[in-house]
């Protein structure tokens, strides 16, 4: 029985800072940030945005293709949480309109938790092989001003409904993972920008590509040619390109084609790091950018989340990815977005909704009003 991804679409918020603009006022030369991370824009949240608001989106547009009211199942994973007890799910299924009959659980573990959950869920769907599960990932990407860390902050979410026979991706057996107790990137408690060693961030990232791949290797039998595509996490577009020659050596391909990431990158490089829901845009930039039909080649996929827990998988794209992944929908919603300048940058991000007055920039369906008496306030514009 096959298990994998039956629909899949993704959110960003509509307002983007061109990093042009960032190397100006930070005195940075530009080729730094599109060559030498490989990024251009940055994706930056308006006030009324937040991480409920940007998975309600992505979730919302795969009503076209599923039938709703058989979700039975909502994971919501994040490392932007909003609450310590209740799940950012519970909003979520409020604004979605979704059966009662619905568990609903937040997972965290950085970016990783997108992959845990979707292995978890579907060891599930071969017990309950009617089973229709939403997983939506969502994370708004904040570092410290003038840190080197911050052009690669950005915000999305992803929404995939996991099922039996899935139209997008069936999920193969094996994979590997590997857990290091490691402090390269964390966000305490009273913090809302993230600390992170970026240069140690980046050598665990590629150390346990390794170790993660000769566990799944292992198992599967597969060797690196016997992926056609590959999708690394992208915390910055260019990470792609250090993954695929580093795990192409360790196999011994000297010269790996760079057609297997290539359309893998452009959404992110457009956008910014998404933290959990960044791998599975990755996944989505390649069906949407890629001209020939895809139906029937093997992905290779790398998850990592710092701190730090990784996973190489593998899935196979099936015939109905074109009609189930929204490429239309998501060209529109990039080529719409407007460039916001540096300042305006700088308010959003700082916008505190606990002590200043909400503004609402954004006149999008699901929208964050504001927190009264502690509680957070969502409200759907056109109903
Ligand atoms: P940095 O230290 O300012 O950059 O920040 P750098 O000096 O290392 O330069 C970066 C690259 O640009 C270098 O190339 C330079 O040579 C090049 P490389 O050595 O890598 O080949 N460069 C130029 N190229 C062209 N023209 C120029 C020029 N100048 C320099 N003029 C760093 C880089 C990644 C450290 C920083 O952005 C950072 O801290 N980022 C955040 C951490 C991160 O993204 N880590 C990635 C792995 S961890 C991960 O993926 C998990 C994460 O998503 C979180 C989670 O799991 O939740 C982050």
């Amino acid at each position: 029985m096959k298990v994998g991804i039956d629909a899949i679409s993704f959110y960003t918020s509509p307002y983007y800072l061109d990093l042009k603009e960032l190397a100006k006022v930070r005195n940075v030369d530009y080729d730094k940030y599109a060559i030498g991370i490989g990024q251009e824009k940055m994706a930056v949240a308006a006030p009324n945005e937040d991480v409920v608001t940007l998975a309600a989106h992505a979730a919302e547009r795969l009503r076209t293709q599923v039938d709703f009211s058989q979700i039975d199942f909502l994971i919501f994973a994040t490392e932007t949480g909003i609450d310590q007890s209740k799940a950012a799910g519970i909003y979520v299924h409020h604004l979605l309109g979704l059966s009662s009959h619905c568990r609903v659980l937040e997972c965290k573990q950085a970016c990783y938790s997108t992959t845990g959950a979707l292995q978890l869920a579907l060891s599930r769907l071969k017990e309950f092989p009617d089973s229709k599960i939403l997983l939506v990932a969502s994370d708004i990407a904040r570092y410290p001003l003038e840190s080197p860390a911050e052009p690669t902050q950005g915000c999305g979410a992803v929404a995939m409904i996991l099922s039996t026979n899935p139209r997008v991706m069936s999920i193969d057996r094996e994979s590997g993972y590997f857990t290091q107790d490691v402090m390269d990137f964390w966000r305490p408690n009273h913090m809302r920008e993230a600390l992170v060693d970026g240069h140690q961030s980046t050598k665990i990232y590629l150390t346990l590509l390794e170790k993660t791949w000769d566990q799944y290797s292992e198992a599967s039998g597969r060797n690196f040619l016997d992926h056609d595509h590959y999708c690394f996490h992208l915390p910055f577009s260019r990470m792609a390109d250090k993954a695929h020659v580093r795990l192409a050596k360790s196999c011994g391909v000297l010269e790996p084609s760079g057609g297997h990431i290539e359309k893998t990158k452009v959404y992110a490089r457009d956008m910014g790091n998404a933290y959990t829901a960044s791998l599975y845009i990755s996944l989505l930039s390649l069906l949407n950018l890629t001209q020939k039909d895809l139906q029937g080649k093997r992905v290779g996929f790398y998850s990592y989340g710092s701190g730090s827990v990784a996973e190489f998988f593998s899935g196979v794209i099936e015939k109905g990815y074109r009609d189930a992944s929204f490429a239309q929908e998501h060209e529109t919603m990039l080529k719409k977005r407007e460039a916001i300048s540096y300042e305006t940058y700088e308010m959003y991000r700082g916008f505190d909704p606990y002590n200043e007055e909400m503004t609402a920039p954004t006149d999008s369906y699901f929208q964050f009003v504001g927190i009264e008496k502690e509680k957070r306030l969502y409200r759907k514009e056109h109903n």
